[in-house]
């Protein structure tokens, strides 16, 4: 079955339709979530909340299991956002992927923010050339956006960055719960601009300064574990790629080489699909290992940070 269905095949009244739609814009959307934010969201009771979530899910043919080989061929068939680095794209099976979260790890000056902007760009260009031909939402929680360094960046594939910077929408997260308010509220933007890619940029700030010490835990892994589910709702339900970045602790009994391991504790750890740690090595020189991937083997790819962006060689004038 396809996922063509819409709300004109939902069984309900106007109002309540209009209820829905208004903050759950699709049916993919409305199925993918639970009765009660649904219940909170748009003010209906409960049972017709699950009824209805019931009913989309059959419309869209979610209702039962698929097989693996289904699923593995669904899987096949989803695009992969092209990072401009060959070496990177093959350890991450061509690309970052969508319907998924993917984290890059790193030290500081490691590249995450650079693969972040040129993801971005990568996004919007065709099929043909390792993009998805949508847009970006970039979540920017350290004020490290910057449009001169994406435009720079933009130059090997237009003469017309502004075209580019058009379609990245930057929104600036001051505070955790701010930046999880950004993305439960961005459904419509999705829908109305085909975004394809959502960048959190990083995730861990915020996180880590408003709720230090072992006293607060258990309330930012919960705040983190429900923002990370509505990520990943997302991912799914519009068939976009989530990139998070985060940083790293130093960490004597990592398992991971080096004694680091990446912040925000083991509840998150579980949440991307992919987990990507990056390291630097001399000059522009940088080194990405998956460490954490149902599907992909742990390999590591080099890459370069050049004026141009990401790349596999190192830049010329180095
Ligand atoms: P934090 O956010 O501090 O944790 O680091 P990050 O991992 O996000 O680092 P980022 O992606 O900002 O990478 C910084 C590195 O990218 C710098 O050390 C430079 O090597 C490189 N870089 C940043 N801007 C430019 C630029 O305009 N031109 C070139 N050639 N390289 C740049
Ligand atoms: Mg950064």
């Amino acid at each position: 079955m396809t996922n063509k269905a819409d709300y004109s095949s939902l069984k309900a009244s106007e109002d309540i339709k209009e209820r829905l739609q208004e903050e759950f814009p699709t049916l993919i959307s409305l199925a993918a979530s639970p009765p009660d934010e649904i219940v909170r969201r748009c003010e209906i009771n409960r049972s017709t909340a699950e009824r209805l979530v019931n009913q989309a899910r059959k419309l869209l043919g979610k209702a039962e299991p698929i097989t693996a080989a289904e699923l593995l061929e669904q899987r096949l068939a989803k695009p992969r956002i092209t990072t401009s680095s060959q070496q990177l794209d093959e350890i991450l099976g061509g690309g970052v992927a969508v319907g998924a979260i993917t984290e890059f790890s790193g030290a500081f000056s490691t590249g995450k923010t650079q693969l972040a902007f040129q993801l971005c760009i990568n996004v919007q260009r065709s099929f043909d050339e390792g993009g998805l031909e949508g847009t970006a939402l970039f979540i920017d929680t350290e004020n490290t956006f910057s449009p001169a360094r994406v435009a720079e960046m933009s130059y090997s594939f237009t003469s017309e960055p502004k075209e580019i910077l058009k379609k990245i929408f930057v929104s600036r997260a001051y505070n955790a719960d701010h930046q999880v308010q950004i993305v439960q509220k961005s459904d419509k933007l999705i829908r109305s601009n085909d975004v394809k890619l959502i960048v959190v940029d990083s995730m861990a700030s915020h996180f880590r300064a408003e709720f230090p010490g072992k006293d607060n835990l258990p309330r930012r892994q919960q705040m983190l574990m429900a923002h990370a589910e509505v990520l990943q709702r997302l991912a799914e339900a519009y068939d976009l790629a989530v990139m998070t970045t985060n940083q790293i602790l130093s960490n004597p009994d990592s398992l991971l080489s080096n004694n680091i391991e990446p912040a925000l504790g083991f509840a998150w750890g579980h949440r991307p699909t992919h987990r990507i740690l990056l390291r630097k090595s001399r000059g522009t020189t940088r080194i990405a290992r998956i460490f954490d991937s149902p599907e992909l083997a742990e390999r590591e790819a080099v890459f370069h940070i050049t004026a141009q962006g990401i790349r596999d060689g190192p830049p010329l004038d180095y």
